[in-house]
């Protein structure tokens, strides 16, 4: 570590408990370094724990907004929005009972005593609140202030140097080879191999894998896109019989999402072996893809599959290009418009690689495909006429296999319900509902119960993640 010489150390938080045997760990050594460091959450626990405080599991876990008070504006507080008091998010199962020597409280929340601490004379500090949710207000600025006023990094990564780098890794990585790209017709996909185009040109072909499981007219658009917008030439394949038939049945949404990875990447591959000679595979990853999909104790804490990442067949002669792989979503956003790709395409609401399959709780059929698919479009329609689609970081319909009663005319119905979805975000890696007008929200229900068959019950979700998550499944 010494060797590598950090300009500082942030111990992140994390699901385990440090009094847990085999939870992640750090060596004194580290923590006593002449290096500033940061610990958020479970960091702050193991900095506390590591360097001789005490630690023990509370009979209830703290979760959800509080109120930090701190001792003065400076360090890691120093010029903030707030001043003294901050409104920031707290999650944790276990508290600090008792500071290492050294240390002192530098701001209190009502039931965090300890919930930013710093050392005395060194640059060491802890919070116990998760600066990097948007529910915390001011969070980037403190971690800005730990990273350039503390740490002294400059902070010069642009968007415009990053697609530059990218551009000449892509050239580098390629040389004179060929490349695929799959599309999802996602914003990831769509950035990914647009920058992928610009740096190789012809040598990338790109395929659109049609699943069966798209949204309605999706197809069109991703076609229109990429031929008429982008000018990049695309290769469409149907293959919506294959995965349907292989859904068939299944209604285990980690099961779902394995058969469409599995079947994906063999549709994919078929049709990258009849372009001839191909190396590379373009893949639109993002960062909390891949931190989401590994976990340093192994599969099991990782919370969901997703298909993107990991699990690719070792049969899968091609190596990979992830351009956007250390990017969040508003990053990528902004790498597209970077290289110029129009609003219609960067704007556009993140869509999962499953599709529509794990938006269908249980089974997935044509008929629950059908219906999910026109609750969806009418959603999506309304919102777009309220002016609401762009403030809304993703909104979707979710079909629920639940039948609850309901009256038509003179008759009791039996059916399905809908789930309305929205919610805001920056990354998507947290997440709160959106407050959408009730006029929209009466629109979008009477518009889906009167010409959507087979739904009689429209719900509106009004969960945050954590702790659900966006999609659900
Ligand atoms: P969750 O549901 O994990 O979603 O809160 C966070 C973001 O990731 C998308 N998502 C997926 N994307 N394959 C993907 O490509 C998946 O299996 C998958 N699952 C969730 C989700 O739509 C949201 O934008």
């Amino acid at each position: 570590m010494r060797e590598w010489a950090p300009a500082g150390i942030v111990l992140s938080g994390g699901p385990s408990s440090v009094l847990d045997p085999g939870s992640p760990d750090v060596e004194e050594a580290i923590l006593r370094l002449d290096v500033p460091i940061l610990g958020i959450c479970y960091g702050l626990q193991l900095i506390v724990q590591k360097l001789g405080g005490l630690v023990e599991k509370a009979d209830d876990r703290e979760y959800g907004r509080a109120l930090l008070k701190v001792e003065r504006a400076e360090g890691l507080f120093a010029d903030l929005p707030g001043g003294l008091e901050h409104r920031v998010w707290m999650s944790h199962g276990d508290r600090v009972l008792r500071l290492p020597p050294g240390f002192g409280v530098v701001g209190t929340s009502e039931n965090s005593p300890f919930a930013a601490i710093a050392h005395a004379e060194r640059p060491v500090f802890g919070i116990q609140f998760h600066p990097e949710v948007v529910h915390t207000h001011g969070g980037a600025a403190i971690l800005r202030n730990f990273v350039q006023r503390i740490a002294g990094c400059t902070g010069d990564w642009t968007m415009e140097a990053f697609v530059d780098e990218a551009t000449a890794r892509i050239r580098a990585q390629v040389g004179s080879a060929r490349a695929v790209a799959g599309q999802s017709g996602g914003v990831d996909s769509t950035v990914a191999s647009a920058l992928v185009h610009r740096a190789i040109g012809a040598q990338l072909t790109c395929i659109f894998v049609d699943h069966g499981l798209l949204r309605e007219g999706e197809r069109e658009e991703v076609e229109h896109a990429f031929r008429d917008a982008l000018g990049i030439p695309l290769v469409t394949v149907d293959a919506s019989d294959r995965f349907l038939q292989a859904l068939a049945g299944v209604d285990d949404p980690e099961k779902k999402r394995r058969i469409i990875g599995h079947l994906f990447i063999e549709v994919f591959e078929e049709e990258a072996r009849k372009l001839g000679d191909v190396d590379f595979l373009v893949q639109g990853t993002l960062y909390p893809d891949v931190i989401e999909s590994v976990s340093v104790r192994g599969p099991s804490a990782t919370i969901k599959s997703h298909h993107n990442v990991g699990g690719l067949p070792e049969r899968m002669k091609l190596s990979l290009v992830e351009p956007l792989r250390e990017l969040f979503k508003d990053e990528v956003r902004e790498a597209g418009r970077t290289i110029g790709l129009p609003d219609a395409v960067i704007g556009r609401h993140p869509f999962p690689g499953p599709g529509l399959a794990i938006r269908i709780i249980g089974e997935v059929t044509r008929e629950r495909l059908a219906i999910l698919r026109r609750a969806d479009a009418i959603l999506i329609e309304e919102i777009r006429r309220a002016g609401l689609y762009d403030d809304i970081w993703q909104a979707f319909a979710v079909f629920l296999p639940l039948q609850s009663v309901g009256v038509m005319g003179d008759e009791r119905t039996y059916e399905n319900a809908i789930a309305l979805r929205c919610v805001d975000a920056v990354d998507g890696m947290t997440a709160d509902w959106s407050r959408m007008p009730h006029e929209a929200m009466a629109t979008i229900s009477s518009r889906i119960t009167n010409e959507v068959k087979g739904v009689n019950r429209v719900v509106y979700d009004v969960s945050s993640k954590p702790p659900a998550t966006i999609e659900w499944e």
